[in-house]
């Protein structure tokens, strides 16, 4: 029997992803115009594919503009370049999407660094990174996982953040670094651990907050968990899963689930933790992004 709360990622998008819809009506009742997201998808992996389509139908279901471009695995650079410059000129197209990651033959930073800043929905364009590390987190776009993270802590916490330890499992440019840029400007004391971190167990005892983002599955055990923490397990990984018979998968998250649910005060589950919520981030980011724009 597991004492930790769940966290309820699928409801709590859900309810995120109503409000937008309500939102994104008014929006076009004020202006007749919606937002417009459009995302591209260079290659066929599988994963990204199903990501994609994703976005596209939760787009849809907002009442936004939604538009997928899918461009072969080797396309070149430059075809790649001429689409983001396309939609950066498009005005139809308020927030821009470009799925990573991106075939090995394409420069991923020079991608990312086209997009117009006020249609990075994603948050990884330089102009955003640097609003968010400076605290002008209300003018930023900010990255949908960790901004999706942060809403499921909120709501789960309901007292202020202030003050309590978080350590950050990752330190990618995704994930890891916004998590911990957020954190601290909700006053939390923040440590971002990684491959090269000593005694991680020991770290990880010391967190009133745990996000786990490293993509190893269950590599954080229950035994590392202070009692009565809070857990958010970002990763997603596909495992074999052999009680289901051969060739058969299931999904895990980085976090042991059932050993760290006994020990922990809120644990996110995988699927349906912070899956969910960067969906609807995206479409809070999207919404923004219209709104700014249309002005
Ligand atoms: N690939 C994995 N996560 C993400 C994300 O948040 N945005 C984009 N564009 N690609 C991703």
């Amino acid at each position: 029997m597991s004492k930790a709360n769940l966290i309820d990622g699928k409801a709590i998008a859900a309810s995120v992803r109503s409000e937008i819809s309500a939102r994104a009506a008014r929006l076009l009742a004020e202006t007749g115009k919606r937002p417009g997201l459009a995302v591209v998808l260079a290659g066929e992996d599988p994963a990204s594919q199903v990501y994609v389509r994703n976005k596209g139908l939760a787009a849809e279901a907002c009442g936004f503009h939604s538009v997928k471009h899918t461009l072969p695995a080797d396309t070149s650079e430059a075809s790649l370049l001429a689409l983001v410059e396309q939609l950066n000129e498009d005005d139809t197209i308020h927030g821009i999407l470009v799925q990573l990651p991106l075939p090995g033959h394409i420069d991923e930073t020079k991608v990312l660094r086209l997009i117009r800043p006020e249609k990075d929905v994603d948050g990884f364009h330089p102009v955003n990174v640097g609003l968010l590390a400076t605290g002008a987190r209300d003018t930023a776009l900010v990255p949908c996982t960790p901004a999706g993270s942060l809403v499921l802590l909120k709501r789960t916490l309901q007292t202020p953040l202030a003050g309590l330890n978080a350590v950050v499992i990752g330190r990618s440019n995704i994930v890891g670094k916004p998590m911990a840029a957020l954190l601290l400007a909700e006053s939390c004391t923040v440590t971002i651990a990684h491959s090269r971190t000593k005694d991680l167990p020991e770290v990880v005892r010391s967190a009133d907050i745990v996000v786990a983002a490293v993509g190893r599955p269950e590599m954080v055990r229950g035994s590392w968990i202070k009692p009565g923490a809070t857990v958010i397990d970002v990763g997603i990984n596909r495992v074999p899963n052999p009680a289901k018979g051969e060739g058969a998968t299931k999904l895990v998250g980085d976090v042991a689930f059932a050993e760290a649910a006994e020990v922990a005060g809120a644990i996110t589950p995988v699927p349906g933790g912070v899956g969910p919520m960067t969906i609807a981030m995206l479409m809070a980011n999207t919404l923004t992004a219209a709104r700014r724009q249309l002005g």
